[in-house]
């Protein structure tokens, strides 16, 4: 078994190597890759990821779908992404369960990197993010459809969140993502974990320097528990976005401590991860959300899952070599 404080001891070769142009065209011309990349992606195209959706919200989980692409550019593809989203919002908006009660939530959701809204742009980039965003929550209010904003590296944090809390102002359910490894967080969750606020917790998914983020294991899941503390004492409505079987239990076990009811947060996890997990949750009453991924940017994506497991590393490396 792998020690816990080594469970991954190669994330941050596998996400430096990610980035190199090298690697991204060796891994994305390899035979055999798009059918371990169909684990985690729900499809290339728009029907297809709905069709997953729609059998994931019959097996009663909520969704967040997101459209793949980031560290965009290019102002016309940012704008295209715009279109995009604003399609898969009507669609969305059309389905039944964009309309039924659903608590304190709603069953649709759609996750967005405010990256591939333009936020990378050379010049003007906020600003520019900033506009398409505040487009999509008006055609997302429109659908019956909540919005929640990615996090990306850490040189984006300050950018995001204050993005997202001026369109709050006006679109009060827009929801945020903060992460655990970051030693920012727990400051961070305490000055947004006010009433009516949608916290996303993860422990974090980007190779960040120890400057800025806690390296090991035991730091980060640490991070992760003060942190969940914060935002179940708070006002908000958390999002426990973690596959880790001791953040499930502690979310319960928080949620108990502060008498919170099983519709005052919920639980998130990956498309293709802990899949039985997710069913027998929601099958136990338990609010469970499947982030969703679809489109053809797949490739960032799909490094990051390779990083964070050594087993689907190794699967990956197995399935290569057995079809070399
Ligand atoms: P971690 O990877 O530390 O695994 C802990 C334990 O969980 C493992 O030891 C194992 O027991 C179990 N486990 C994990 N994967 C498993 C598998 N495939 N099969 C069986 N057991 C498994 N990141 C980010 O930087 N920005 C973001 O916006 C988001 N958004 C986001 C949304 C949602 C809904 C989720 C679930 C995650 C994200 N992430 C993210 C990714 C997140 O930061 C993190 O990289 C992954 O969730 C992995 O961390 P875990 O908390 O799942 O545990």
């Amino acid at each position: 078994m792998v020690p816990r404080a080594l469970a991954n001891p190669l994330r941050p070769a596998i996400l430096a190597a990610a980035r190199s142009p090298r690697v991204k065209s060796a891994i994305t011309h390899a035979p055999g890759t798009r059918s371990l990349v169909t684990r985690f992606v729900a499809g290339e195209t728009r029907a297809e990821a709905l069709t997953v959706a729609r059998a994931l919200l019959d097996s009663g989980r909520m969704v967040s779908l997101d459209h793949l692409g980031e560290d965009t550019t290019d102002l016309a593809q940012a704008r295209a992404t715009v279109d995009e989203y604003r399609g898969l919002l009507a669609e969305l908006g059309d389905l039944p369960q964009a309309h039924a009660p659903a608590g304190r939530t709603r069953r649709l959701e759609v996750s967005v990197k405010l990256s591939a809204l333009g936020q990378s742009l050379p010049s003007g980039g906020g600003a520019v993010a900033l506009e398409h965003a505040h487009q999509l929550c008006a055609a997302a209010q429109e659908a019956g459809v909540w919005i929640t904003v990615d996090a990306e590296d850490h040189t984006t944090t300050d950018s995001t969140l204050s993005i997202v809390t001026e369109l709050r102002a006006e679109y009060p359910w827009l929801g945020a993502v903060l992460q655990a490894y970051l030693r920012r967080t727990e400051g961070d969750c305490r000055n947004l974990s006010g009433t009516g606020s949608r916290i996303r917790l993860c422990k974090g998914a980007y190779r960040e320097p120890e400057s800025v983020a806690f390296q090991s294991r035991a730091e980060v899941d640490a991070s992760y528990l003060r942190c969940l503390e914060v935002l179940m004492d708070g006002r908000g409505y958390p999002m426990v976005a973690s596959h880790d079987p001791a953040m499930v239990a502690a979310a319960a076990a928080s949620a108990r401590r502060v008498a919170r009811g099983s519709d005052e947060y919920e639980h998130q996890m990956l498309y293709g991860i802990r899949d039985v997990e997710q069913a027998r949750l929601a099958d136990a009453g338990v609010q469970m959300r499947v982030y969703l991924p679809y489109g053809r940017q797949w490739y960032g994506y799909f490094m990051r899952r390779l990083a964070e497991r050594p087993a689907n590393l190794t699967f990956f490396l197995r399935s290569l070599a057995t079809r070399g």
